[in-house]
């Protein structure tokens, strides 16, 4: 028998794990961070999707999707027409689902994004809970759905995504976008707890495009300090070193699984491990 959770209706029962990765900042991880877990997830056996929900399509592309001109995407599944009856998103969603390309495992699919999706953003309807109902409607089918976001402190693609996650993991690099990123990614998920989704966990800050020993330079120390020191419990063991791989990766649009070399296997490692402790389902509070 399935038990109701009061405050959102939402079951209680399993159902596909939603992990958003955000940061109001550009350039700090987000995307590889999204593609690294569905790289790793995927090779275990799990059946990914991952929602593009940054309008540029980073994402999307590097998941071997280069013509979103003729495929339904996230727009599709958030726009609600002028005329006749919206269409629920719940019956939409297993349209929008595009297999990634070809080098990647069959068992990893795609909610792209396309440019028209920057139009959301000021989307007059009540669309911010169009792709919480779709991704409900995955249960029992998909494993794991992250999600990808646009670098931005609101706006109706945050609220959406923030609303349909059952946690977000903060990927922050060690420069100062990095670092305010979180900041202000802390106080949404805040925000996002008090109003459209009570049950929201925080997984935590994971160190991402961490320099090598020979390139990291005394300000990488610094911030890499004030991490620490503001949210001691909060920044998780692993982290993302920078390794040339992780971009050759994302320019052949293929996943990291498919690179060889000692580079790959330690960042595929620590993937993975960020999988796990995804996984775990440890909240951090806020
Ligand atoms: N571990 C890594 N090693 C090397 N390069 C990396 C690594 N992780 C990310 N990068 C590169 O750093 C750049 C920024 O990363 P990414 O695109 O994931 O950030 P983002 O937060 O999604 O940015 P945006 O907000 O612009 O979408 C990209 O060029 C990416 O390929
Ligand atoms: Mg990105």
């Amino acid at each position: 028998m399935s038990e109701t959770a009061p405050a959102t209706g939402r079951r209680k029962e399993a159902h596909v794990l939603v992990c958003a990765q955000y940061s109001e900042k550009g350039g700090v991880g987000k995307t590889s961070t999204t593609n690294g877990l569905a790289a790793v997830a995927a090779e275990r056996g799990m059946r990914v999707v991952v929602v593009d929900a940054d309008p540029r399509g980073s994402a999307t592309a590097e998941l071997g999707i280069t013509d979103t001109s003729q495929i339904p995407t996230l727009n599709d599944l958030l726009a609600i027409p002028d005329h006749g009856d919206p269409i629920d998103p719940a019956e939409a969603v297993h349209d929008a689902l595009q297999p990634a390309g070809p080098d990647w495992p069959s068992t990893v699919r795609v909610i792209a994004a396309e440019r028209p999706l920057a139009h959301r953003e000021t989307d007059p309807n009540p669309i911010e809970g169009r792709l919480a109902r779709a991704l409900r409607a995955l249960d029992g089918e998909v494993d794991l759905v992250l999600c990808d976001t646009p670098p931005r402190p609101a706006g109706k693609l945050v609220a959406a995504v923030l609303t349909a996650a059952d946690t977000v993991l903060i990927p922050s690099s060690l420069t100062t976008d990095g670092y305010e990123g979180v900041v202000h990614a802390r106080r949404s998920l805040r925000l996002s707890r008090q109003g459209a989704n009570p049950d929201l966990r925080y997984s935590g800050i994971v160190r991402t495009i961490v320099p090598r020993e020979h390139d990291r330079r005394a300000i990488h120390d610094r911030i890499e300090a004030d991490l620490f020191e503001q949210w001691p419990d909060e920044v998780l063991d692993v982290q993302l070193t920078e390794y040339a791989v992780r971009e050759e990766a994302r320019y052949a649009c293929v996943p990291l699984t498919l690179a060889g070399g000692q580079y790959a296997k330690l960042l595929l490692t620590a993937y993975g491990q960020l999988l796990d402790h995804v996984l775990s389902g440890e909240d951090f509070g806020l």
